[in-house]
């Protein structure tokens, strides 16, 4: 029970990979706020968890994280609940339900609305969240990028470049909250198996990794629970690509 006495706070946590981060950060001990659009998923997530884990301290929150007021709302409600946030899980994305094609081909609407959930919304949670974990001295934050910056995954450019925008907002965040005793670091999944692809699309992208085989979304979890606890704490600014081989610094 590495994480007792924490608190963390995970985006985009009703499915996928982020409801698997929030299940293993509850695991660890510590309490666990999830937040998501979607109100219904949300609250049924964290009642899977408490199923799962009798013991398991979890909030369900609702959010829009490419609202400002919406994330500045939910800071609050977490705070007010329970009482700090030492942890920062940004994971909320689209990715699914964005237009593939040429860049040439990808209208602004839809670039925009990469940006505004990717990298806006990442940098609403972490500026939301940093001056509470600059007043307790401490603190991690961890956005959840994509392999497809590292792989250049052209036919969704908007998609890779909102993700890209990351990598600069976590560097300029990790600066200059280092001296408050915070880290900020990225973690770069490959393609994981959230109920998107074909298992044939699955598989076939399976064969070019290095461990042959599919990805799924507890294989973030080990590195996120890292990242949250004392262990990682000299660790900051660095992105880990957790794609199964393929991607390489
Ligand atoms: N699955 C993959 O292959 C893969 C690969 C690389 C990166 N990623 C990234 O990992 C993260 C999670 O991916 P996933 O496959 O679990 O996605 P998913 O679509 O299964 O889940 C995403 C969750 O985010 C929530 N969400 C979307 N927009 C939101 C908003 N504006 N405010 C709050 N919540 C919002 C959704 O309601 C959903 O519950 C995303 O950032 C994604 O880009 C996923």
């Amino acid at each position: 029970m590495k994480l007792s006495n924490k608190v963390a706070l995970v985006t985009g946590a009703a499915r996928g990979i982020g409801f698997a981060l929030a299940a293993r950060l509850c695991a660890e001990g510590a309490q666990v706020a999830l937040a998501d659009l979607d109100a219904a998923s949300v609250t049924d997530a964290a009642e899977a968890i408490r199923r799962d884990q009798p013991d398991a301290r979890c909030l369900p929150v609702t959010v829009d994280v490419a609202d400002r007021a919406s994330v500045e709302a939910m800071a609050a409600q977490v705070v007010a609940s329970l009482g700090q946030v030492d942890v920062l899980v940004s994971n909320a994305g689209i990715w699914k339900q964005l237009a593939a094609g040429p860049f040439w081909q990808i209208p602004n609407s839809e670039w925009q609305r990469a940006f505004s959930v990717n990298t806006e919304g990442a940098f609403n949670c972490a500026a939301a969240i940093a001056p509470h974990m600059i007043g307790r001295k401490g603190g991690r934050i961890i956005f959840v990028g994509s392999a497809a910056i590292g792989e250049a995954l052209a036919h969704v450019t908007h998609y890779t470049a909102s993700k890209a925008a990351l990598i600069g907002l976590m560097r300029c965040a990790a600066k200059q909250l280092g001296p408050e005793g915070i880290t900020v670091n990225m973690v770069n999944p490959g393609q994981i198996d959230t109920g998107a692809f074909s298992r044939e699309q699955l598989e076939s992208k399976a064969q070019v990794k290095f461990m042959r085989r599919v990805g799924v979304p507890q294989d973030l979890e080990g590195i996120v629970a890292f990242l949250a606890g004392d262990d990682s704490s000299y660790i900051t600014a660095q992105q880990i690509h957790v794609d199964g081989g393929g991607v390489m610094n």
